[in-house]
């Protein structure tokens, strides 16, 4: 196993690896394959979700990895078209029952689908949940500040991380700078920008050759070095344990700052906008 990962301490107490694998499109038995070989390459924290139609595949290679569940931090999240109170309870029960585990150490609303305004509700069964021991952390993704307050000021329940889009071409400094002032861990999705366009850019190319490191192991450093938890997917386990070979170097202020100027107020991916985008 590689060197053990840092970890980070959420709001509640818990603590968290600073890196986790990524799981969207890793399905039946090779996706299985990929979550054990993920789990022996050391990877702890393993990100599924309900729509992902695989926390099958997830639980059998926790099953596969041989190793023990209570080291592992397994999260899931629950879809759209299920935020009412008594729905989100029994998706919550199902995702449980598909990935053959009793808890999830983390449970987050997928997307927040402002315009269907059913989020508070569904902010309120995961915190039932959690106190009925079926996640131990609970948290969101996609929110924008003002689903985040808004959360907060109707339950009085602060979630201990906000999972969102985050990487080089949009790093989300405004947004990591509210989960700051609100105790909230962030967390990168797509952190790599899915490997396409960021493979060929200059200014972490020439950072990565000063490193002797690849594209990847750079940007991941920079997740790591801005706070964020990075969950990476890959299916393949040398780039696995490629992606995690990350704390044995460190990136310079200015090498810190070059990557910042590749922000750009365009630069999702998708244009996957939480104040309209709609996820079933
Ligand atoms: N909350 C949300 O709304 C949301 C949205 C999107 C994603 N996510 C989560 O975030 C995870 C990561 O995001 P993502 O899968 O969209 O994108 P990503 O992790 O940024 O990139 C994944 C892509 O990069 C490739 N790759 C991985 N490591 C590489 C390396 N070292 N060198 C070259 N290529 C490499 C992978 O191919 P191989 O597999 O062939 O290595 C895959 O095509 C997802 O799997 C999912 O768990 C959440």
């Amino acid at each position: 196993m590689e060197k053990a990962i840092p970890e980070v301490t959420l709001n509640d107490g818990t603590k968290l690896p600073v890196t986790g694998l990524g799981t969207y499109g890793l399905w039946g038995n090779a996706g299985a394959n990929a979550v054990s070989s993920g789990i022996n390459a050391g990877y702890r924290l393993i990100d599924t979700a309900y729509n992902y139609e695989n926390e099958g595949a997830v639980g059998e290679g926790i099953k596969r990895s041989g190793v023990s569940r209570e080291d592992l931090w397994i999260t899931s999240k629950l879809p759209g078209r299920y935020h009412t109170y008594d729905k989100a309870m029994v998706a919550i029960q199902e995702s449980l029952y598909r990935s053959k585990l009793d808890y999830f150490d983390l449970y987050l609303i997928h997307w927040p689908m402002p315009n269907q305004d059913v989020y508070v509700e569904a902010w309120q069964a995961l915190i039932d949940a959690k106190k009925w021991g079926l996640i131990r952390s609970i948290g969101v993704s996609n929110f924008l500040p003002e689903h985040l307050e808004r959360i907060i000021q109707e339950t009085g329940v602060t979630p201990s991380l906000n999972q969102v889009e985050l990487h080089p071409f949009f790093n989300q400094e405004e947004q990591r700078s509210v989960h700051k002032n609100l105790n909230i861990q962030t967390e990168s999705w797509s952190p790599i920008a899915k490997a396409a366009d960021i493979m060929s850019n200059e200014t972490i190319s020439k950072i990565a050759g000063v490193h002797h490191k690849t594209i990847a192991q750079v940007v991941l450093r920079w997740q790591y070095q801005i706070g964020s938890v990075s969950i990476p997917r890959s299916i393949s386990p040398q780039r696995q344990r490629e992606n995690l070979a990350i704390f044995d170097f460190a990136l310079s202020d200015a090498e810190m700052t070059a990557i910042a100027e590749l922000s750009r107020p365009d630069g999702r991916l998708f244009d996957m906008d939480p104040a309209t985008h709609e996820e079933f």
